[in-house]
């Protein structure tokens, strides 16, 4: 029901006088995606006992900058798929997906002075500010196979965990909880981003493609030294290692057979995932601040659910 609010809003606030940009912001959004990060505030709101309707606007607005940040994440990564379709620059260039992902970071800007709160606007103001860094620093680490795991950390705490920890921080504001408890709605969510964003980079080499709708190996083509080869590098043999080191700074996507060999044969690929597991536990330590209730159970029951995802 909440869900299908959201939905409707995502929709009419799409409209634009401007063809081209109802024609790509329609060719994402309408794509699908798994909505997750509304689903999250919508389930936080319910947890915190949220009694209005401004949750369904800013769970709109959250989905509009993750639809910008995914418009210009494929023009800088150069991917080819997305939500089981050509991705927007690949269909219809970079510069209007570029322009496009504009359109939404300031369609969302306008949402959320609708609801008339500083602190809100504070809190996503500043979430956009960080992703945005995470993908400057991230640019900066390309194809550097020295990066080290708190630098790799540091990157996705910011490119992704900073938009779920606002997701599940806003209700807190809404509802006018107290420091403590908008303290831990926050950890719970920069804590499931963390973990999303490391089974992500698990994904990218030990996925389906026709599953997840995006390709493998797009990860390794940039030279990003992501979780899997970084621990790779820290327990591999000489010879392993300088195979994953060299892939990383050459960028080079036709060893990304070898290169999953390896990731598997060092035991990084399970070792990648248990510290996803060790950030989704972060994430269930967080709720016991929450009072019980079938919200509750369903944020933890997410945190589970991602550590097996397949998209
Ligand atoms: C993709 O996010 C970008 C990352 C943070 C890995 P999602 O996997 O939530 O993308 P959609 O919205 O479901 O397509
Ligand atoms: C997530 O990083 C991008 C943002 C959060 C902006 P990725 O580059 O790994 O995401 P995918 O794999 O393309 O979805
Ligand atoms: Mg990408
Ligand atoms: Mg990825």
């Amino acid at each position: 029901m909440d869900m299908l609010s959201v939905d409707g809003l995502i929709n009419s606030r799409l409209s634009s006088g401007v063809p081209l940009v109802g024609q790509v912001a329609e060719h994402i959004i309408m794509a699908g995606g798994k909505r997750l990060r509304p689903v999250l505030l919508l389930l936080m709101a319910g947890a915190l006992g949220y009694k209005g309707t401004d949750h369904h606007k800013l769970a709109a607005v959250i989905e509009f900058i993750h639809t910008a940040t995914l418009l210009h994440d494929d023009v800088v990564d150069d991917s080819n798929l997305r939500r089981g379709r050509p991705t927007a620059n690949a269909m219809f260039g970079n510069p209007a997906s570029v322009l496009v992902g504009d359109f939404l970071y300031s369609r969302a800007f306008q949402m959320m002075v609708e609801c008339q709160n500083l602190r809100i606007l504070d809190i996503v103001a500043e979430a956009t500010n960080v992703i945005a860094e995470g993908e400057v620093m991230q640019l900066m680490n390309m194809h550097d196979a020295s990066l080290d795991v708190d630098g790799y950390l540091r990157v996705i705490r910011s490119k992704t965990a900073k938009l779920f920890e606002a997701s599940t921080r806003l209700p807190a504001v809404l509802t006018h909880s107290s420091t403590a408890v908008e303290t831990a709605c926050a950890q719970y969510g920069q804590a499931l981003g963390t973990a999303f964003q490391v089974i992500d980079d698990v994904l990218d080499y030990d996925g389906d493609a026709a599953l997840m709708g995006k390709n493998l190996g797009d990860d390794l083509r940039e030279g990003k030294a992501t979780l899997p080869l970084i621990v790779a590098m820290q327990r591999g043999n000489p010879a392993q290692c300088a195979l994953v080191k060299h892939a990383i700074e050459q960028g080079e996507v036709q060893a990304l057979a070898d290169i999953v060999q390896i990731v598997r044969e060092t035991g990084a690929m399970q070792a990648t995932r248990e510290a996803a597991s060790a950030e989704a536990q972060l994430a269930l330590n967080a709720l016991s601040a929450l009072p019980e209730s079938l919200y509750k159970d369903s944020l933890s029951d997410l945190a589970a659910q991602l550590l097996e995802r397949q998209n």
